[in-house]
């Protein structure tokens, strides 16, 4: 059975699947920042078996985004195989299961984190995605179902038999959703059961995070998410530290102004100007986070229509707090 072979990544850090987030533009800029592997948001298993255009177009990245796993959701083995079978043509890197995914859509439906209540489900889902495929299949988990119920190292062993290629952890339970903090004891403890690569998640905020990370669970690779929103720069600030440089000094605004274009006009390519302006809001809040007059710009920046109304706003930032 393949296993991903970390030895050939270039880093250590790499981005979290995030829905309505890691497509194609916000993951090629994150690689460009030093993150050494990507996942795409989650795509329905049963919709890529039911050769739906709209997720299928969905799976597709650049090649400049490899290495890249393509993550499904679902319930149902054969599902999971026979969506594999329509992305293979795409030649991925690897492909990732979704056990981890909280929301009551997925959750009600028995798939992402409800299916950590049920090993044999996890197991038959496992074993079917990995007769699938020659690529290397990895999964993401979340502590448990529950506080009191914790099953990662059990799940975790299971899907190793089952011949998955690494485990991603996220230190959390379905029940805390993204409260609390994540607790890493649990990405020790799946560390120490499997010999597969784990990588570890939750709450990696700066380099630092990161490295602590690393330093108290022994995980081989590092994934983070909502730090990255609005800082794909968190990846390079990642390497550095992991590296024992100095931290990068802070971007300035002209330099996150650069980064944003680049990010629109990937995301226009993709999507259209329409959609991508509707898209880069939410990115748009999270890069002026922490800027002089943020506050106010945001609400207009919420209501402009074209792609001109959106940069006249931001180069107003600048003009407030030159870099
Ligand atoms: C907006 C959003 C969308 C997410 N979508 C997915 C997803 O599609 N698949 C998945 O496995 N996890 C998803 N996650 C969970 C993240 O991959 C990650 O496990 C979680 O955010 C914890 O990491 P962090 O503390 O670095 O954010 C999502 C998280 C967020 C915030």
């Amino acid at each position: 059975m393949p296993i991903l072979d970390i030895a050939t990544l270039d880093g250590r850090a790499v981005l979290a699947p995030m829905a309505g987030i890691s497509d194609p533009a916000f993951r090629l800029l994150c690689r460009r920042h030093g993150a050494a592997m990507v996942w795409s948001e989650m795509l329905s298993a049963e919709a890529l078996a039911r050769h739906h255009g709209k997720t299928l177009r969905m799976a597709a990245f650049r090649p400049a985004e490899r290495p890249v796993a393509l993550q499904l959701f679902g319930t149902r083995p054969q599902a999971f195989a026979d969506g594999i079978a329509q992305l293979e043509a795409l030649n991925p890197d690897c492909y990732d299961l979704n056990f981890g995914c909280p929301a009551p859509k997925i959750v009600k439906h028995g798939g992402g984190s409800a299916l950590l209540r049920d090993p044999g489900a996890i197991a038959a889902i496992a074993t079917a995605a990995v007769r699938a495929t020659a690529r290397p299949v990895l999964a993401k988990i979340r502590s448990g179902w529950e506080v009191g119920s914790e099953n990662a190292v059990e799940i975790a062993r299971l899907l190793e038999q089952c011949g998955v290629a690494a485990i991603t952890v996220h230190g959390r339970t379905r029940a805390q959703m993204f409260a609390g903090t994540a607790d890493w004891g649990v990405i020790a403890g799946v560390k120490r059961a499997v010999g597969i690569p784990v990588i570890g998640n939750g709450d990696i905020w700066s380099g630092g995070d990161a490295r602590r990370m690393i330093e108290a669970t022994g995980c081989d690779l590092v994934m983070a998410g909502r730090g990255a929103l609005g800082n794909p720069w968190l990846f390079a600030e990642i390497n550095a530290c992991l590296g024992g440089a100095a931290a990068p000094p802070p971007v300035p605004w002209s330099g996150k102004l650069a980064v944003i274009r680049e990010h629109f006009a990937l995301m226009a390519a993709d999507k259209g100007e329409s959609r991508a302006i509707r898209e880069m809001r939410k990115h748009l809040g999270w890069y002026i986070k922490g800027i002089e007059g943020a506050a106010h710009a945001r609400r207009d920046i919420m209501t402009a229509t074209t792609q001109e109304q959106v940069f006249a706003l931001l180069r107003r930032l600048t003009d407030q707090r030159p870099s």
